[in-house]
């Protein structure tokens, strides 16, 4: 892929299967794929501005959305189920999101309960979402109690990452999507740090449509996803989300190729390969100031992994896979053994 070219990447799924389109300008493409799809209405819930959208040349709703953890929530879905219904949109017709991964994940939770699945096309707007959220059909809500408890698999027709979108997007959330593109590295994706972003972003998409495609319901290959994730997402927690995903992952990377080190699973320079990639990336690879390492052990345990004891996506002769029932003094030693930022 070179400047100004697209891309197509199959996810292969049988009678499920859809196209992932990547590059400059690949919004375009949408009214033929929904002329294609033989909706006669269209439902567009979007977080950006309304040009953003192509027009479809058929009868559209335009409902405004926002992105963030706050309203993704079963309370949106309702809304934008309300809002359809009105409107009088059919499963024979088509739904359209643009926005960030909350409000992929949220539209294409409605999408699917909506007259029990109504067809759905994603315009990720965030690189998280255009490498990883808006691809693979995982679709979820937040609860009081926990993100993302009530969901449901609902693959969408086609995925239009356009490359133009995420030239407004602020530094931090280009990072955050680097953080899921450095856990790629250790996970199958070829050497990525010399490519520019557009084919990073095709490289990410590639292996994830590959591992969704082996394993639709995570019931095996999907999890090394979840690379660099356990840590990840306590690190998440005990900051209160002021660590952002992406940035989390990124110390969970590290913390993966050390753990991993530390078990004699890998030797000592491809652990430090781990601390590379994501330094090249400008993320963090320490953990953040303050935080309690008994603390993130606990958040740890509780990871839906975690059925026995520990568990981590990690490195090893055979490349990474999931270990189950780590040993909890090798996990304690390997975080006190972390850098740390400064306070
Ligand atoms: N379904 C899945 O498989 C899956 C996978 C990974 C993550 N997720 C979910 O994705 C969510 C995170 O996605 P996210 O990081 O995109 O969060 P987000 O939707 O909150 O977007 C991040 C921020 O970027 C802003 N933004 C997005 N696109 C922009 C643009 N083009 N220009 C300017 N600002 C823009 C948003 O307004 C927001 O402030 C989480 O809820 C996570 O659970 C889902
Ligand atoms: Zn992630």
């Amino acid at each position: 892929m070179h400047d100004g070219t697209t891309e197509r990447v199959a996810v292969d799924l049988g009678d499920r299967s859809y196209d992932v389109h990547i590059g400059p300008g690949v919004r375009n493409l949408l009214p033929d794929i929904v002329a294609g799809t033989g909706a006669r209405r269209v439902a567009v819930v979007s977080a950006r501005p309304p040009d953003w959208v192509p027009d479809c040349g058929r009868p559209t709703l335009r409902l405004d959305a926002l992105d963030g953890e706050h309203h993704k929530t079963l309370a949106e879905v309702e809304r934008l189920c309300l809002r359809f219904a009105e409107f009088g949109l059919t499963r024979s017709d088509v739904i359209v999101s643009c926005g960030g991964g909350t409000t992929t994940d949220v539209v294409g939770l409605a999408a699917a309960v909506y007259h029990r699945g109504t067809p759905v096309i994603h315009l990720p707007t965030s690189l998280l979402a255009q490498v990883d959220a808006s691809v693979g059909g995982k679709t979820a809500v937040n609860l009081p109690a926990g993100k993302n408890l009530v969901g449901a698999f609902w693959q969408p027709a086609a995925v239009l990452c356009d490359s133009e979108f995420l030239d407004t997007l602020p530094p931090r959330e280009l990072l955050n999507g680097y953080g899921e593109i450095a856990r790629c590295h250790f996970i199958g994706a070829d050497d990525l740090l010399g490519l520019p972003l557009p084919d990073r972003i095709v490289a990410g998409v590639r292996l994830k449509a590959s591992l969704v495609a082996a394993d639709e319901r995570d019931g095996g290959l999907r999890h090394l996803l979840n690379y660099g994730h356990t840590l990840g997402h306590a690190i998440e927690r005990a900051t209160d989300y002021e660590v952002r995903h992406g940035e989390a992952v990124a110390i969970g990377t590290v913390f993966a190729g050390r753990l991993s080190g530390e078990l004699g699973r890998i030797p000592p320079d491809r652990v430090a390969e781990h601390e590379a990639v994501v330094s090249h990336y400008g993320l963090p690879t320490g953990l953040p100031a303050g935080v309690d390492d008994a603390a993130l052990v606990d958040l740890m345990r509780h990871d839906k992994k975690a059925t026995v004891g520990l568990a981590f996506v990690l490195d090893g002769p055979n490349g990474a896979e999931l270990v189950r029932g780590v040993p909890e003094r090798a996990v304690a030693d390997t975080l006190a053994a972390m850098p740390r930022a400064e306070k």
